[in-house]
C-alpha cells in the first residue's frame, strides 16, 4: 500500500494544524495510508521510503529550523535520496518575512530533494484561507504521485 508521510515539528500547534489540513486535502485523492506525525515519532528510513512526503517546521531561532529535533533530522536526510516524487515543505512564522522557508527550500533542493513549489509559509495560526491552501497542497501532493 502506498504511504504518504506528513512530518512536522510544532511548538505551539500552528504548524501541526497545517499538517492536519494537508492530510485532509490529500485524503480523498491519495490511494493509501496517510501518516501525520511529529518528527520525534518517525525514522529517517521511513521518511525516505515514503511514496509522498511533506515536512513542516516553523521559523525558529533567527530564521532557522527548530534546532533540537528538526534540524538534526534534516541533517540525517543529507546525502540520501527520497522515494517521493516531490517533497512539500510547510510551516508557520511570525515576525520575519519567510526567509527561513526560502533557505529551507534552497537547502533541500541542493540536497537533491525535489521540492514542490516554494514551500507554504503561513503567518502565525492558520486562518480559514491558510487552511484551504494547506488542503490544496495536500491534494496536489497526492495527485502528483
Ligand atoms: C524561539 C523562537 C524563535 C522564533 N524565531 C522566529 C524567526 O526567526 N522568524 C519568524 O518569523 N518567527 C519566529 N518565531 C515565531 C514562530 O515561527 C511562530 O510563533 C510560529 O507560529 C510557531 O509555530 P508553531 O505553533 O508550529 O510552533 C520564533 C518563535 C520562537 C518560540
Amino acid at each position: 500500500m502506498k504511504k504518504m508521510m506528513i512530518v512536522y515539528w510544532s511548538g505551539t500547534g500552528n504548524t501541526k494544524l497545517m499538517a492536519e489540513a494537508i492530510g485532509e486535502g490529500a485524503a480523498p485523492v491519495w490511494p493509501g495510508e496517510i501518516q501525520i506525525a511529529s518528527v520525534d515519532q518517525v525514522s529517517a528510513t521511513d521518511v525516505l521510503a515514503a511514496d509522498a512526503l511533506a515536512l513542516g517546521c516553523p521559523a525558529m531561532g533567527d530564521e532557522v529550523l527548530e534546532e533540537s529535533e528538526m534540524e538534526p533530522f534534516i541533517e540525517l536526510l543529507d546525502g540520501k535520496k527520497a522515494a517521493a516524487a516531490q517533497v512539500a515543505l510547510f510551516g508557520s512564522y511570525d515576525w520575519g518575512d519567510g526567509q527561513w522557508m526560502r533557505d529551507w527550500v534552497e537547502r533541500m533542493t541542493a540536497m537533491g530533494f525535489p521540492v514542490l513549489g516554494e514551500g507554504l509559509a503561513v503567518h502565525n495560526a492558520p486562518v480559514d484561507q491558510d487552511l484551504e491552501k494547506c488542503r490544496e497542497l495536500g491534494k496536489k501532493l497526492a495527485s502528483l504521485q
